[in-house]
């Protein structure tokens, strides 16, 4: 069955949260039609607002609401759901995953989004990029290097996987639930974080670019050491920094060398002493 053409592409935002949301304001901003997911109907108003179209979407591992009608006619489709197992250390995101890949198969869309994370990296040391092979620890890093292998068995004219980095930004920064900790762990180590504003600058580099399928980092590259960095934040947000603990430090970066070359992209925050 030939897909309806329209003039203008609509993309659609599977979880627009905090990420899903901003990427999908920048998006109206360019001019774009865009869909956005929540389960709640209460956020329709906030996603309203933006410009984007709210669609009420659950997913379970096995059980899918208002999915076929959100996927329906849509071009490209960012998938912005966090796996949430430390909520619910039961689920099973490689599974709701895995399921989920058919409906949008079904719906013959050809460019697709999967926002992943370094947590797939797990704990290696040294300088890492896309070749590195993904040796996840956590549960969640298991899943999410799970659900990549799932969208790669599948073939799309386009597929994009973005390792993220820790996400800071507005209203969001380790710090103020590290100033409630006894410790901060691996003080000798190096920061992977990158910033709101670049996951959502790179995501609609992304966008524009899906000729460039593959796996990219996000990762700002910015690397100082944990110990220097949380000393700042803490004194920039009036917080008292906890102390460092003692151990041996893991020391890695993330490269994002990968991104900055295929799409031509700049940090947009190169200094991540911010709580904005
Ligand atoms: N936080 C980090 O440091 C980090 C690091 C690397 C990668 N990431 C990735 O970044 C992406 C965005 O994360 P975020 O911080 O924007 O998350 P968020 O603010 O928690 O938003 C998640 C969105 O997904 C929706 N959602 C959650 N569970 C769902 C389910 N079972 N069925 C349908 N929708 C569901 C939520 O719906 P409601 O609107 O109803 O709440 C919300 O719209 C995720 O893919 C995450 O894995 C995050």
């Amino acid at each position: 069955m030939e897909k309806q053409k329209r003039n203008q592409p609509e993309i659609g935002i599977l979880g627009c949260g905090w990420l899903g949301m901003a990427l999908g304001e920048a998006l109206v901003k360019q001019g774009k039609i865009v869909r956005g997911s929540t389960r709640h109907e209460q956020r329709f108003a906030a996603i309203k607002e933006r410009g984007i179209s709210p669609y009420r979407v659950h997913c379970e591992e096995d059980h899918f609401e208002g999915i076929i009608p959100f996927l329906s006619g849509l071009d490209q489709l960012v998938i912005a759901l966090p796996p949430g197992l430390r909520h619910t250390p039961t689920r099973r995101f490689d599974h709701l995953i895995q399921n989920l890949i058919p409906y949008i198969k079904a719906a013959m869309i050809d460019h697709v989004i999967f926002i992943s994370s370094t947590s797939v990296y797990g704990a290696q040391e040294g300088s890492i990029d896309e070749n590195t092979l993904p040796q996840p620890v956590s549960a969640s890093g298991q899943q999410l290097l799970a659900c990549e292998k799932a969208f790669s068995r599948h073939s799309f004219s386009s597929l994009q996987i973005l390792r993220l980095g820790g996400l800071i930004g507005p209203n969001r920064h380790p710090i103020f639930t590290l100033a409630q900790k006894t410790r901060i762990k691996n003080p000798q180590g190096k920061i992977n974080y990158i910033h709101q504003s670049d996951a959502v600058g790179i995501l609609l580099a992304c966008i524009q670019a899906p000729q460039f399928s593959g796996i990219f980092n996000g990762v700002c590259p910015y690397h100082p050491q944990r110990s220097t960095y949380f000393k700042q934040m803490a004194q920039l947000a009036g917080l008292v920094c906890p102390p460092m603990a003692e151990e041996q430090a893991t020391v890695r970066e993330i490269s994002a060398e990968k991104v900055m070359s295929t799409f031509d992209y700049q940090f947009i925050v190169e200094n991540l002493l911010t709580l904005n």
